[in-house]
């Protein structure tokens, strides 16, 4: 079959791979129907995450018809089309069953790379290196999901491809970044980065109750999209000091709740991108927090920071005094999609989530590297770029 291949730093190939095949009795086939790029790939083509291979194949948020099915997957059988989470969890142990489905214990074969980092693995993830499983991603023609039965959701008749491929990966991430991070009616909340998961997670709090939503970013486009998906502010951080902004915006006590979704390749209109990237460089940092650093300064006393966005190891200039001192409550994670996505099919079904119009380019597999060009440098107004294989 057709697939998308890692081949270093800002190299990627369309090859011919093998098939993928039941390995295990809770495995399922799925026909990829779309397959769509994520801020998290970027990261492996900036060559960030470590325990990449050449040849490997990339992709991980999914929407597909399962084609084949193990002896031992009881809920899904073939024909049904399905939105796949783009984390993989057994169901079964203590972090599944406590619904923090991103931290499974079982899905995730080569932990011990991270638990050395770490002190503790993520889930496996799809086409996310050898650190998290090994798995062959989704910019396939087919792929294979291991405990299908958790995983695999069949998709309501009336949602269409487009809208249910986000429930893979950047609605439940940015539902979980509004929901983990507290948000209650009544709150200010501000989100840094406008991608598809910066505007997920917009949305996420004005459905629970946010009485106001201040996005920042610098793409002009990308602060539209998200002012009229999630009735939100804008700033844009080259134009002002997003603190000054955000202290002004809120009477001077800043937001209640502050949503990162930037990650380790942050930019900044100011000196801190020279100085986090010659860190970076000099491997005296992995990753550049610059967001997480403005939303805990900017944060309320007593607030909550919630980091959506991906980060491999140590960082410079933590400002934990901020921290301590303000009170304030810091969490992250790699999103819990299974706990989710259920309701959320529900909600877009119902319309109050629209995560379509984020596909804003589609092509095949063999444009592959010239989609990952335009996602990347966000050419041409893109937030998404989709792939359908066939
Ligand atoms: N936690 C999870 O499970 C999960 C899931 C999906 C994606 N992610 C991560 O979320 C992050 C965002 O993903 P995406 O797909 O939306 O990526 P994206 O690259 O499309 O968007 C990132 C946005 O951040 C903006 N940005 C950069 N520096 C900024 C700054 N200082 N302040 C404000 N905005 C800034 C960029 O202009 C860009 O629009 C990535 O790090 C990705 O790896 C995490
Ligand atoms: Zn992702
Ligand atoms: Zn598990």
């Amino acid at each position: 079959m057709k697939a998308l291949c890692w081949q270093g730093v800002d190299e990627l190939t369309v090859e011919q791979v093998p098939d993928p095949r039941i390995l295990n009795a809770q495995d399922a086939i799925i026909k990829v129907i779309a397959s769509t790029t994520c801020g998290s790939d970027l990261h492996l083509l900036g060559g960030y995450i470590p325990m990449m291979k050449s040849g490997d194949v990339i992709g991980h948020e999914f929407l597909g018809e399962v084609v084949e099915v193990g002896s031992e997957v009881r809920r899904r059988r073939p024909g049904e089309r399905v939105v796949v989470c783009s984390i993989i969890g057994c169901g079964r142990c203590w972090p599944c069953r406590h619904d923090m489905w991103s931290l499974c214990e079982n899905s995730n074969p080569t932990s011990g790379i991270t638990d050395l980092l770490w002190g503790g693995s993520t889930a496996g993830i799809y086409g996310y290196s050898h650190a998290m499983g090994g798995f062959r991603g989704s910019h396939a023609e087919y792929i294979r999901v291991p405990f299908a039965d958790h995983n695999a959701f069949p998709v309501p008749d009336d949602v269409e491809d487009m809208d249910a491929l986000f429930a893979s990966d950047a609605v439940p991430t940015g539902w979980m970044g509004a929901d983990l991070g507290g948000v209650r009616p009544g709150d200010v909340v501000a989100v840094w980065g406008c991608g598809a998961v910066g505007q997920m997670a917009a949305r996420a709090a004005v459905l629970l109750g946010a009485e106001r939503v201040i996005a920042i970013d610098r793409y002009p486009e990308r602060l539209r999209m998200v002012e009229r998906q999630a009735d939100c502010e804008a700033i844009d951080y080259t134009a002002t000091d997003v603190d000054a902004e955000l202290r002004e915006r809120t009477g001077g006590r800043g937001p209640d709740v502050c949503i990162e979704a930037v990650g380790l390749e942050a930019d900044s209109a100011g000196p801190m991108r020279v100085y986090d990237e010659v860190k970076q460089q000099l491997h005296l940092e992995q990753d550049r927090p610059i967001a997480v650093r403005e939303a805990i300064h900017a944060c309320r006393k007593g607030g909550s920071v919630f980091v959506l966005g991906v980060f491999t190891g140590f960082v410079d200039k933590f400002p934990l005094g901020a921290l301590m001192n303000k009170g304030l409550t810091l969490r992250g994670a790699q999103q819990h999609g299974q706990r989710y996505i259920p309701m959320l099919l529900d909600r877009i079904s119902k319309g109050e989530l629209k995560p379509a119009q984020m596909a804003t380019h589609t092509m095949t597999l063999d444009d592959g590297p010239r989609g990952y060009d335009m996602f990347k440098h966000k050419k041409d107004g893109c937030v998404r770029v989709v792939f359908r294989p066939s």
